[in-house]
């Protein structure tokens, strides 16, 4: 089976057959688009034996067994990678297949990438790392590992055929409407009691496989305490956390398929980062540009002038609405500077 994407084959083609012009003015073409929803899913078994295909099945069992290979229970002390017992694939879901699940297939097509937090382009190994020290509460891979080697092979495997520079439809979250109010903890805990606590527990703990200590993780996460994110990670952000619980939970719910409101995501999300987890050192160094500092990341410093807790419980839309206005004022100052340069 092959996954080029057609439009951009036939652009391509098109533009040659047709005489269209310099190559240069076909890398101004729009992006092609593809979607993730209804794709084939690359089979692992279907590539030839061999140490491309070990290293692949690697990195499908670091995602998934993630606790079992690199986590803070294995017999190997210098494996002990991960600071948590969750799976890379406990967010990233269906080995990191699922679309607005931030599945990773496009990720080679996407990366390197400015990201924000650091206000710098980032590779797909330091992307994996990020989620090492935030979402799995852990240290850092060597880029030389095998198993860094792995993630990354695995990363690419799933985005065989998607061009560099697509536009992936079902990368990411699935963005939601954010009410434009203070969250209420207090009403998420009825909805957690409802709908959450039957898999992760009344009190959030999950449910192990096992026994602690015997590094066979969980067969429901955690949703907070000593086992679980760091206050770093992008999940301890509400409009993150929001977005992904509206698409993903309860277990079965998807994009197309969700089976909470609005102000259900909203408020449950808030229930769960309200609870106490493992703390990130010197939070205060991301986001240098601090300009570009998410409004719904809940530490210090705020730029903003709103106080703390606006920025962990909202309401969002103002200071979306004042980022903006900062935002536009420096790229003014910005372009004033350059053209008095000139
Ligand atoms: C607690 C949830 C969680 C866990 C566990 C987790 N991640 Fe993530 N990951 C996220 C979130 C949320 C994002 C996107 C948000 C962001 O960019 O900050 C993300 C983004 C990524 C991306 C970039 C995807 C893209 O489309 O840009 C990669 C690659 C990644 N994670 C790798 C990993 C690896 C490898 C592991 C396991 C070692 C892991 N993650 C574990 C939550 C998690
Ligand atoms: C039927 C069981 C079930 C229910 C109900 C359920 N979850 Fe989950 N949840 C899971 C499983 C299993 C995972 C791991 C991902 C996977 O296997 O797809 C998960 C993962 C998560 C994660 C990311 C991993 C982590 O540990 O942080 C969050 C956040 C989450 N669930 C929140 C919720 C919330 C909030 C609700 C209620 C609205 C909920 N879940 C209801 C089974 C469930």
């Amino acid at each position: 089976m092959s996954f080029t994407h057609p439009v951009m084959s036939w652009t391509a083609a098109a533009a040659v057959l047709l005489g269209a012009g310099p190559l240069s003015s076909m890398a101004q073409e729009p992006a092609a688009t593809v979607k993730l929803a209804g794709r084939a899913v690359p089979e692992i078994e279907k590539m030839p034996a061999g140490p491309q295909r070990d290293l692949v099945q690697y990195g499908h069992d670091l995602t998934v067994r993630t606790f079992a290979l690199i986590g803070p229970e294995v017999k190997n002390v210098r494996m002990r990678y991960a600071g948590n017992n969750l799976a890379c694939a406990s967010c990233h879901q269906q080995a990191a297949n699922k679309p607005f699940a931030m599945p990773w297939s496009g990720v080679t097509a996407t990366f390197p990438q400015y990201r924000a937090r650091e206000d710098d382009v980032s590779t797909v190994e330091e992307r994996v790392n990020g989620c090492m020290e935030r979402s799995m509460n852990g240290k850092a891979l060597p880029f030389d590992s095998r198993e860094m080697k792995a993630f990354v092979a695995y990363a690419a495997f799933l985005s065989q055929g998607i061009p560099v520079g697509a536009n992936v439809d079902g990368a990411g979250m699935m963005a939601s409407k954010m009410p434009n109010r203070r969250a209420s903890p207090e009403a998420g805990a009825q909805v957690y009691a409802a709908k959450c606590a039957v898999c992760h527990g009344p009190d959030g703990q999950g449910q192990r496989v096992g026994q602690p200590g015997d590094a066979q993780g969980y067969t429901f996460p955690p949703l907070w305490g000593k086992d679980t994110f760091n206050n770093g990670a992008g999940m301890n952000r509400l409009i993150m956390a929001t977005r992904f619980v509206k698409h993903n939970m309860p277990l079965g719910a998807s994009f197309d398929a969700t089976q909470l409101s609005d102000d259900e995501a909203y408020d449950v999300a808030a229930f769960m980062l309200s609870k106490p987890r493992p703390v990130k050192a010197h939070l205060e160094r991301d986001f240098p540009a601090r300009w570009n500092k998410p409004v719904d990341s809940a530490f210090p410093p705020y730029m903003l002038g709103a106080p703390a807790d606006q920025h962990r419980f909202g309401p969002f839309p103002p200071l979306v609405e004042k980022q903006k206005q900062i935002a536009d004022e420096i790229k003014a100052k910005a372009a004033a500077e350059r053209a008095r340069a000139r």
